[in-house]
């Protein structure tokens, strides 16, 4: 066992103790304090393509977790390929009031109405700014403020200050947590959202790649109009899906269950996984898809990967079972890998696409 996963496994019974947002918070600061180790060379098979970028694995920390911009370094030596910081807002704002986040235990499931705090924009922009040197891959989810009276102006002013310092954007229309913010899904909203945000990147930072988040409640005519919009403006990835506000019957926190926001975790990964799916077959390969929602062992990354998945992310699951997932899950796609006699993850994008679809 690494350093990281025992060190992470000692700490989980406390941090799980915790309430949840203290946990996170202790979480990012001990990823500041404490030096954390290089996780091992990453497989070569595992390394993957997409917009441009070459990551050295598919498996990314989703948005949520390094909202703040401190610990993306820390983020990136535990093993992930990719780090998502943000959702980042144009002026700082307080979010929702507290608790806003609750854990599922028996479900390993979380529900957030975080509702976008953020220390804004500047911030993060500049503490973006001081690490881009050091390479790794480092994107950014960015929303709007709550209060704003022109959303899409929003979005267009954090591309202009995030895009000279990120890898990648991701256009958060799917929140479940920023009243309205979900209406930006609608053809039309993301037409100029898209519009707006690829203006000013192509004025500040051309072929910076651009991607959209999409909510995993949306219809497949929803679906359709989303895919239709991100092919005609030429995005250059879809991240599928953020958080849900169904609430399954089969939750069996049913209490806790009852808190409004977002759900996130296991119970989270069969919706996920059919969306996913169902955008691989609209976007015809034009993009590709970042596959999102449940993830907490290798089987189920390769599954979104089979499902059409290039590269995924995850974030619940290590509320759970601690920093050491990453690792896990790397080791665990390399042993499929050889399993399988395939030579690269690249080979496994859609296998199985067949298999899932939207009941
Ligand atoms: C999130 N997520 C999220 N997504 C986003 O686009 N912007 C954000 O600011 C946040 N914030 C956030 C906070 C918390 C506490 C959670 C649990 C999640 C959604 C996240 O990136 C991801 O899409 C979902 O959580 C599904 O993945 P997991 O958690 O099931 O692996």
């Amino acid at each position: 066992m690494s350093l990281v996963s025992l060190a992470s496994r000692l700490a989980r019974p406390f941090l799980l103790a915790t309430d949840p947002e203290t946990g996170h918070n202790l979480a990012v600061a001990a990823l500041k304090t404490l030096p954390v180790p290089r996780c091992g060379s990453d497989d070569p098979r595992l390394a993957v393509s997409a917009f441009g970028l070459s990551f050295p694995n598919p498996i990314g920390l989703a948005a949520g977790f390094d909202k703040h911009a401190e610990v993306p370094d820390a983020c990136l030596r535990l093993g992930f390929g990719f780090v998502e910081v943000g959702g980042v807002t144009p002026r700082p704002q307080d979010g929702n009031p507290k608790p806003r986040v609750f854990r599922l235990v028996p479900d390993e499931a979380v529900i957030n109405r975080y509702g976008l705090n953020s220390v804004g924009v500047d911030v993060v922009a500049r503490r973006l700014a001081d690490r881009a040197r050091r390479g790794g891959i480092v994107g950014v989810n960015i929303g709007p403020n709550k209060d704003s009276t022109d959303r899409v102006a929003d979005y267009g002013l954090l591309v202009e200050q995030l895009a000279p310092h990120v890898s990648y954007l991701s256009v958060n229309v799917s929140s479940p947590n920023t009243p309205g913010l979900r209406d930006l899904q609608q053809a039309g909203f993301l037409d100029e959202v898209l519009a707006r945000s690829m203006e000013a990147r192509d004025r500040v930072a051309p072929g910076r790649p651009i991607l959209v988040k999409i909510a995993p409640d949306l219809s497949l005519d929803g679906l359709d109009d989303m895919v239709r919009v991100s092919r005609k403006r030429g995005i250059d990835g879809m991240i599928v899906s953020n958080t849900t506000i169904d609430r399954p019957a089969s939750l069996k926190d049913q209490a806790t269950a009852k808190e409004a926001g977002g759900l996130s975790g296991r119970p989270l990964f069969d919706r996920s996984t059919a969306m996913l799916a169902e955008a691989f077959r609209r976007v015809e390969g034009q993009f590709p898809l970042v596959g999102v929602g449940g993830i907490a062992s290798a089987e189920d990354a390769w599954t979104k990967i089979a499902a059409g998945a290039t590269l995924v992310q995850l974030y619940s699951a290590m509320v759970f079972r601690g920093f050491g997932l990453v690792g896990e899950i790397r080791e665990g796609l390399s042993q499929r890998l050889s399993r399988d006699g395939r030579a690269s993850i690249g080979e496994v994008v859609g296998t199985a696409n067949a298999d899932w679809r939207m009941g």
